[in-house]
């Protein structure tokens, strides 16, 4: 296997990171079948390009510096079932309209990067399930075994590998063929009023962004309203992500089956296997990091993922909780200054936010989310930094799986539509809700001012609508 570089670490290839520790990983039962499926989804051909992931890393350059807002956000965890037109097509309209609302309201240009074509592998907290009294390995994502509550489901099986890679191909396809077809031109989402009619207590703030953005559609560039877009998974499943990693000539190693892979917290240890997998790729990586994330750490995270302090190169994305946020992101807003590097900060105000009701449903309530991104916008302008933007679970559905918001679902309600197999996610109208107050609070923060490097004072237009 061909060396990249040699780095304090050690040397790098593709297979270093099998010589670490990798937590998460399924123990299949024939090692030989695992083999022959990897070996088959090596060469097919690779979902992405490189082109568009540099392209992606310049955009995240600028997010860096507050010159451009990221919304990341889709599925806790994509399901084979769920790959239809409809699904797809509903996801991918919430992140645009939100990414409409972010831009008219913090007068930054969005980019989008969607939870979405291979956000299969899910992380557990416990190995095991048990249910009345019978206890079976975890369900760890549609890419791995399959959910239902059987000895025989929950082995894990080679060829989810290889279907998860094709349901990747099939929404990636169709994702290509509607931006070609011009879906992401503002004129092809705008009948997006009438869903949030009634259900909003933001209408008016709505219905000006709407004449904002159909007097800017009277303006003749073919390019005004177009919005990138881009794919993201948990780079978990070290087999999957393993196979379609291959060389560019002249340029390096990328994980070709997505432009951004990010590290979950339970894969984050700066010796795990994961970080040193994505420690030698060029894709920009995503980090997360929490409450058990000390300032060491994440120095170490930085000295061995961002060693070049190339621009765009790394994400932090922070999830604390609503409670715990205060106590916890200045200590790693400073350990980053003090490396003196450049890195692009998101909020995911989900993960630390979950709760499990009375009757044992897993949700999150929106006033907790809200609040964790208000603090996040809060902290770090007080500190001089830049929020670069937010990394949300979400969908275009009218599911029920989130509490509050202006729909003020309850508890109660939660029972009626709630399909997600892992984590709760925003439904359609708390989404766009949750973008209207973002670009809101991102707006009033930094109004009136013109800092070199924060965030933006926002648009005249986007000035308009502000409360
Ligand atoms: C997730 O993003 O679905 C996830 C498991 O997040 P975290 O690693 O932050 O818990
Ligand atoms: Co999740």
């Amino acid at each position: 296997m061909m060396l990249l570089t040699r780095r304090k670490s050690g040397p790098w290839s593709p297979e270093s990171c099998r010589q670490k520790v990798a937590a998460q990983q399924a123990e299949y039962p024939d090692p030989a079948e695992l083999a022959r499926t990897v070996a088959e989804l090596g060469a097919l051909p690779p979902l992405v390009h490189d082109r568009e992931i540099e392209a992606l890393k310049a955009g995240l350059a600028r997010a860096a510096e507050g010159e451009c807002f990221v919304l990341q956000g889709g599925d806790c965890a994509e399901s084979f079932s769920e790959c239809g037109s409809d699904s797809i097509m509903a996801r991918l309209t919430a992140l645009l309209q939100m990414s409409l609302i972010l831009r008219h309201g913090t007068g930054m240009p969005v980019l989008c990067l969607g939870r979405l074509a291979g956000q299969y592998a899910k992380p557990r907290s416990h190995p095991t399930e048990t249910r009345d009294g019978v206890t079976l390995p975890a369900y760890r994502g549609d890419i791995i075994n399959r959910s239902e509550f059987t000895a025989a489901a929950r082995v894990p099986d080679p060829s989810l590998l290889l279907r998860g890679y094709e349901r990747s191909a099939l929404t990636l396809n169709f994702v290509r063929t509607l931006a070609a077809s011009n879906f992401a031109d503002l004129r092809e989402i705008m009948d997006w009023q009438p869903h949030l009619a009634g259900s909003s207590v933001h209408l008016r703030e709505l219905t000006q962004i709407l004449d904002v953005v159909r007097h800017e559609l009277a303006v003749p560039d073919p390019n005004a309203g177009r919005i990138g877009l881009y794919t993201s998974h948990e780079m978990l499943a070290l087999d999957y992500d393993l196979a379609q990693t291959r060389y560019v000539t002249g340029k390096g190693w990328y994980n070709l089956t997505t432009h951004l892979p990010w590290i979950g917290v339970r894969t984050n240890a700066p010796d795990g296997a994961h970080v040193e997998y994505c420690r030698g790729i060029r894709n920009p990586i995503g980090i997360k990091v929490g409450p058990e994330t000390t300032p060491e750490c994440l120095t170490e995270l930085l000295a061995i993922l961002h060693p070049d302090n190339e621009p765009g190169r790394l994400v932090l994305i922070h999830r604390f909780g609503a409670g715990r946020i205060a106590g916890c992101l200045a200590s790693l807003i400073e350990a980053v200054r003090a490396t003196g590097k450049s890195v692009v900060w998101l909020s995911d105000p989900m993960h630390g936010n979950t709760e499990t009701t009375e009757s044992g449903v897993k949700t999150r309530r929106f006033e907790r989310i809200l609040a964790e991104v208000s603090e996040s916008i809060r902290i770090h302008h007080e500190l001089g930094s830049v929020l670069g933007g937010v990394h949300l679970e979400l969908t275009g559905e009218h599911v029920t799986e989130c509490i509050g918001g202006a729909t003020r679902l309850t508890a109660e309600d939660l029972g009626r539509d709630y399909r997600s197999k892992v984590d709760p996610r925003l439904n359609y109208a708390q989404s766009l809700e949750l973008a209207l107050e973002i670009a809101l609070q991102v707006n009033r923060t930094t109004r009136n001012e013109d800092r070199p490097g924060g965030l933006r004072r926002a648009s005249s237009a986007a000035v308009a609508f502000a409360r």
